[in-house]
């Protein structure tokens, strides 16, 4: 890792340290127990690589782990070299459950589709790793928080909202694509947040937050839109922040959390029972467009 390009952002090289997979010295073996194996490693090898790659793109020695701390411990002492605030680290722990697992979500699917070809858990979880990356699932959160960077100053909220809306642009960190009320783990992340911001002397940066929420969602509702409210992204990257987690290693968290659930579904996949899935993920699809290539490839996806 120390060879790799200082500049490359920390989600790419998670993708790299797992496509090597050269902690697994039983890459070929696919026994179920092989699996649960690799789910283990998995797990701890996402949070230490992520921690290693910001130090070491910082110029700064890794930092090993702590046997006698917890995951959540591990890795903020894994960053900054020192013990953690046990309640800092009883945030981290909680919103690493929080984020462990949430059924087919994007980044989730990605993995099924994949390991239901059979290739190795790995390529699955790399899959997992790429949807997880985009702006519109697991990138929100370092969105979000670049939003409530631009919003200093509460006079500007409604109006840097209503332009945006007018651009047709998103509000990161609102909006759900099964949640139409308001997503419960944003519930229990805003009052976390509540709390780490009162420990750590932060209430400003909580009280922007608070006001971007209430203007967005009656901005909204006034367009018609009141089904859309705050999600998991839009508290999770500043209680991150607070910690004193650069905002690049927002969306690589939600990774070190979600591996969790991502091994779960693949071991399903792969080991599960549940007869009802396809054997191999395929959907079909009906060619609606005009001539392919000159004016744009157009497909209803069909569920069967
Ligand atoms: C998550 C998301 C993709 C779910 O979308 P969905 O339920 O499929 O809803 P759609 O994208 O079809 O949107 C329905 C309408 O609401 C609007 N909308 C949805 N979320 C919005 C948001 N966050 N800001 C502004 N408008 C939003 C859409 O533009 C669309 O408007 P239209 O009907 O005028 O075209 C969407 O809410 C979103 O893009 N949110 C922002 C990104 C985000 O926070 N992602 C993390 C999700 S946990």
């Amino acid at each position: 890792m120390k060879l790799w390009p200082k500049e490359s952002n920390p989600m790419r090289a998670l993708s790299a340290e797992i496509s090597i997979a050269a902690f697994d010295d039983k890459i070929n073996s696919d026994s179920l127990e092989a699996y649960e194996d690799k789910a283990a490693t998995l797990i701890s090898a996402m949070a230490v690589a992520m921690v290693a790659w910001d130090r070491i793109r910082n110029g700064k020695e890794p930092v090993p782990y702590a046997m006698e701390l917890t995951h959540a411990e591990n890795i903020l002492y894994m960053m900054t070299g020192k013990k953690p605030d046990p309640e800092v680290a009883k945030v981290l722990d909680i919103c690493l459950i929080l984020h462990a697992d949430h059924t087919f979500n994007a980044s989730t699917f990605a993995c099924r589709e994949v390991a239901s070809t059979q290739a190795d858990m790995y390529a699955g979880v790399l899959a997992g790793l790429a949807a997880l990356s985009g702006p519109l699932h697991g990138g929100a959160n370092e969105k979000a928080m670049n939003m409530m960077d631009e919003l200093k100053n509460e006079a500007d909220i409604k109006s840097w909202i209503k332009n945006k809306l007018t651009k047709k642009e998103k509000i990161y960190g609102m909006g759900h694509a099964v949640y139409k009320t308001y997503d419960p783990r944003a519930t229990i992340l805003k009052k976390l947040l509540e709390t780490l911001s009162a420990k750590t002397g932060q209430s400003e940066l909580y009280n922007l937050c608070s006001s971007v929420e209430d203007i967005a969602v009656k901005v909204l509702s006034e367009k018609g839109k009141d089904t859309i409210k705050p999600n998991i992204d839009f508290y999770s990257g500043t209680v991150y922040k607070m910690m004193g987690f650069p905002h690049d290693l927002f969306t690589p968290l939600f990774a070190v959390s979600r591996i969790a659930g991502w091994c779960a579904h693949i071991i399903e996949e792969r080991f599960g029972l549940a007869q009802e899935k396809p054997s191999l993920y395929r959907p079909a699809a009906e060619y609606v467009g005009n001539y392919c290539g000159l004016v744009g490839c157009e497909y209803n996806a069909k569920s069967e």
